[in-house]
Formats: C-alpha cells, sequence, structure tokens
C-alpha cells in the first residue's frame, strides 16, 4: 500500500512505520464509566486524569510527538456547577502535581480555548506551566480547555480582519495567515483524531486543523484506554491511505 504524506520521523530506523506525528484525543466516556459503577461522574473524570497520564507517557513511547486532548468545551459549562468546578479542580491539580515531571522530560505544555472566563488562579497557573516548559522540545502536550472549535475560529478571524483592516498583515486573506491567529499556530495539524465512548462525532474539536486528519472511533470509555488502545489505533491509522485530495500515485 502507498502511504502518503505521513510525516517522517528522523528518529525511525526502519521497520514499523513511524509514528503519526500528531494525535489529537476526545476523551470521552467518563460519566459512563462512572454511572456503570455506581459511582458520581466525577469519579469518572479523576480516572480519566489517570488515563490522560497513561496516554501522556504510552504516547511519547511510541514516537509521538504531538499530543493534544479535549478536556473541557465551551459547551461544557451547560453542566451542573459541581462538575464543571471538578473539572476546573482535575486541571489545577494535574498541572500542580505533574508540572515538575512534565518539565524533566522535556515536555512542552500549551493550553489552547479562551483564557477569558477561566478563575484567575487557573489562569495564571496555566501561563506559568507554558511560560516554564516553552523551551521543551521532546514531546508537546496541549490541553484544550474552555475550547471549541468555532470559538477558536471565531476568535481568529477577528483578529485576523483587523489585522488586515490595521495593515500589520498585508495582501489578501490566505489560509496560512488565517492559521496564524488559531491557538494552535505552533502546532502541525493533527494526523490522527481518536475519540472514546463509540460516540460518532466531532464535538467543535479542531474542526479547521483536522481537515485531513484521520479519524478513529474506538468503543472504549475514556478511563479504560490504555496503552495497547492507543497502539491499536497507531496500527489502524497505518491501514489508512491519506490522499490530501490527490490520488494514490499508482492510480490510473
Ligand atoms: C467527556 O466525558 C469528558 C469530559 C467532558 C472531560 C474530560 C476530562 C478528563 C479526561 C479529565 C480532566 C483532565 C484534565 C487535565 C483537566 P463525559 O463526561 O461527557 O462522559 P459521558 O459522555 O459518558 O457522560
Amino acid at each position: 500500500m502507498v502511504r502518503i504524506g505521513i510525516s517522517p520521523d528522523p528518529s525511525h530506523s526502519g521497520g514499523e512505520p513511524p509514528a503519526p506525528r500528531h494525535v489529537a484525543i476526545i476523551m470521552d466516556g467518563n460519566g459512563r464509566w462512572a454511572n456503570s459503577r455506581g459511582l458520581p461522574r466525577t469519579a469518572g473524570h479523576e480516572r480519566g486524569v489517570e488515563a490522560l497520564r497513561r496516554t501522556v507517557e504510552a504516547a511519547r513511547d511510541l514516537g509521538i510527538s504531538y499530543l493534544t486532548v479535549f478536556s473541557f468545551s465551551t459547551e461544557n459549562w451547560r453542566r451542573p456547577a459541581s462538575e464543571v468546578n471538578t473539572l476546573f479542580g482535575l486541571l489545577k491539580a494535574y498541572v500542580q502535581r505533574d508540572l515538575e515531571r512534565l518539565k524533566q522530560d522535556g515536555v512542552r505544555i500549551r493550553v489552547i480555548g479562551q483564557r477569558e472566563g477561566l478563575p484567575a488562579d487557573i489562569a495564571a497557573l496555566v501561563d506559568r506551566a507554558e511560560r516554564e516548559t516553552a523551551h521543551n522540545t521532546r514531546f508537546h502536550l496541549t490541553i484544550a480547555f474552555n475550547y471549541g472549535s468555532r470559538n477558536e475560529i471565531l476568535r481568529a478571524a477577528t483578529a485576523y480582519a483587523q489585522a488586515i483592516a490595521d495593515g500589520t498583515c498585508k495582501g489578501a486573506a490566505t489560509e496560512d495567515g488565517f492559521a496564524a491567529f488559531l491557538d494552535t499556530r505552533d502546532l502541525p495539524d493533527p494526523d490522527l483524531v481518536i475519540r472514546t465512548s463509540g460516540e460518532f462525532r466531532i464535538s467543535n474539536f479542531l474542526l479547521w486543523q483536522a481537515a485531513y486528519a484521520e479519524l478513529l472511533f474506538v468503543d472504549v470509555l475514556w478511563p479504560d484506554f490504555n496503552r495497547a488502545h492507543l497502539e491499536s489505533a497507531i496500527s489502524r491509522y497505518h491501514e489508512r491511505e491519506r490522499r490530501f485530495g490527490s490520488v494514490n500515485p499508482g492510480a490510473t
């Protein structure tokens, strides 16, 4: 099979094809995981953080360079306040507890989404985590928090239009020019987007960036997601043929 556009990994020594460079995950199913055990939904989110830790480690081991995870959407504000508070508390605890180790492991942390609306202590913590890991290049962990793709696109479009109007950006609007105003401006587009829990939706996640991503919907609830699931997802990615709108070079 001819594979087009799978990013080469310079450290790759042959044999297995290289891992996708950028994997993005919609971590879904925490509530169902908890409900099925008679636990409060928040217990599912707590176990979801453990699954995130496992996945960061596995992604690094498997040669993935960029991992982006959807942790709190602009629509999640519709949930009960207690659940919203738990999710904010989990982000805070995750950064506080894991920052030193992530720094030592060469992980660069980014948080994408609307910063306004975050409690001041969390916004300050997120700023600090980004600042203190800004020089790291070994692995890029991006947490989408208070993130919605439409919100991001609207913010980017507003800023881009302003930059064109005031002359900061010269000439006509371009796709690359626009993408430079997205929260993901420093990131390559995702190669693979995984959604757990068996639901078949994108839910306002990386709509612009995932234009040519391979989509994979896996029937496992996020708190149960582990290294074997990620390995299996990469194998399934390798079975795909990416054409980016072109044709297979062998096609007649
Ligand atoms: C979707 O499951 C999951 C979320 C809305 C939150 C994801 C959050 C985590 C995995 C933990 C938090 C991690 C950090 C770093 C903050 P759901 O609650 O919609 O599950 P359901 O569809 O089964 O109800």
